[in-house]
């Protein structure tokens, strides 16, 4: 079985973020979503306008979905990705070559991101 991993906030669940979990999915057979957690958030100076158990709840009803873990810092992915033997390691390409290094360990895999959409889009629209 071909496992994938991904990680991120996923605030305010959109169809970017669901293009992204599709084509994620698409490139094995289980995915794994690490869920940054509210304190993990906190850390990076951003504050979710969902809790974690919300953000959660979301990705749990998105079939492409097979598995949440919490994100709780940078440096837990090597160990993720040895722990839950995964093949694959995606991020949208914002984040393109920032994770490099993980090559060593399993395929990384840069997806386009879906133009025009971003929770921070949204909160801003909602601000208006
Ligand atoms: N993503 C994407 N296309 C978008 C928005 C997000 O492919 N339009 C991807 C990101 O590249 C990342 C994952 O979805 O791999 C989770 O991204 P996240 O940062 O949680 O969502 P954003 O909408 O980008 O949130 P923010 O505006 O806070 O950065």
């Amino acid at each position: 079985m071909k496992k994938v991993i991904t990680y991120g906030t996923f605030d305010l669940f959109h169809y970017g973020h669901i293009n992204l979990l599709e084509r994620a999915k698409a490139l094995g057979d289980y995915l794994i979503v690490g869920l940054s957690t509210d304190e993990f958030n906190e850390e990076k100076g951003k504050i979710s306008t969902f809790k974690y158990e919300e953000r959660e709840k979301h990705l749990k009803a998105i079939k492409y979905v097979d598995e949440i873990i919490p994100e709780n810092s940078w440096d837990q992915k090597i160990d993720d990705i040895k722990n839950n033997k995964v093949d694959v390691f995606v991020m949208g390409d914002d984040w393109k070559g920032k994770f490099d290094f993980l090559k060593e360990y399993c395929e990384v895999v840069y997806l386009p991101r879906t133009p025009e959409i971003s929770s921070t889009i949204i909160k801003e629209v909602q601000k208006k």
